[in-house]
């Protein structure tokens, strides 16, 4: 089994989710991990929920939006455990689904915010550490959108496309360093960020096709967290600049040939219930739209 023994790992928006996950199967594989989120609540569970399974574990609540938040995320790491070896930038929210001038402009910006600086701000500070120790992790999450534009999904998609771009820049700046930075895109994960969505008024509709992406090819977050520890371990040594992607031709592959075997044994389709907020639109959508 792959052995993360005596390593620290932060990971950002892991109170629930894959980032949970790739704290959990981190710390299973002897980790000491740091949890954060900006519900201090849910933060609190996690570590409890970890704790209980015999795992070392921390946590403190972290807009990743605030660099002072991060900043002090990373003085949490190193006060509590001494030390970072592994940084994952997972936080990230989808936002809303629609033509873009008809999202509000501070929803637009917060994923922006979330995922573009969230990012930017996570790899400095853990770069600060990993480069003055001369070895460290930094594992980027990208997403739908990291390879080209993606319409009404332009918030997110664009973040990840400037997320994979950033990663790759780094890669190389610090390819001399002995620090591994990876660009990570763990293919569809059933999360709340897949079934917990916002739509413009009348644009609801076009997110049903979701449901069949979500019966083909979603996995549980254990897959690719496993992916992730993977990323993280001696694996992955003079590696950098590596970008993995859990969703590739053979697992598009796999989920076809595993429904129909599905429709063939008459086996029930499993749930594929999403939840669909509706936004009203900063101005009136034009007739036909
Ligand atoms: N689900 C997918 O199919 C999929 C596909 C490709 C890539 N990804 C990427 O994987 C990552 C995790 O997604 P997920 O599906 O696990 O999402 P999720 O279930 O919605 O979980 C998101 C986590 O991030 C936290 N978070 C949100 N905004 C934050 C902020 N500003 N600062 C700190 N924490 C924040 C949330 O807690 P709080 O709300 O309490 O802060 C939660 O713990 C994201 O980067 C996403 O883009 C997901």
């Amino acid at each position: 089994m792959t052995s993360l023994k005596g390593k620290v790992a932060v990971i950002t928006g892991s109170s629930r989710g894959l980032g949970f996950a790739i704290a959990e199967t981190y710390a299973q594989a002897g980790a000491s991990v740091v949890l954060a989120a900006r519900s201090s609540k849910t933060v609190v569970q996690a570590v409890d929920s970890l704790r209980a399974k015999g795992y070392t574990a921390s946590g403190l609540t972290c807009d990743v939006s605030a660099l002072d938040q991060v900043r002090a995320l990373a003085e949490h790491a190193v006060s509590t455990f001494g030390r970072i070896d592994i940084w994952v930038n997972n936080a990230g929210i989808s936002g809303i689904y629609g033509p873009t001038a008809h999202i509000p402009v501070e929803r637009f910006e917060q994923v922006l915010r979330t995922n573009i600086f969230g990012t930017y701000y996570g790899s400095v500070i853990a770069l600060e550490h990993f480069v003055r120790q001369g070895s460290g992790k930094l594992i980027n999450l990208l997403g739908r959108g990291d390879n080209g534009p993606v319409k009404f999904q332009n918030a997110y998609a664009s973040s990840k496309y400037w997320v994979k771009s950033f990663t790759m820049a780094l890669a190389q700046e610090y390819k001399a360093t002995g620090v591994g930075i990876y660009a990570f895109n763990p293919g569809l994960v059933d999360t709340e960020m897949l079934r917990d969505l916002e739509a413009v008024q009348s644009f609801e509709s076009k997110l049903n096709p979701l449901k069949t992406v979500i019966r083909l090819w979603a996995n549980p977050p254990t897959v690719p967290a496993q992916k992730a520890l993977w990323l993280a371990s001696s694996a992955t040594d003079g590696k950098t600049g590596l970008y993995v992607n859990v969703l590739g031709r053979q697992q598009a592959l796999s989920g076809l040939l595993r429904d129909l075997m599905r429709r063939i044994t008459r086996t029930p389709a499993p749930d594929t219930t999403l939840h669909i907020t509706s936004i009203t639109p900063n101005f009136p959508l034009p007739e036909g739209y």
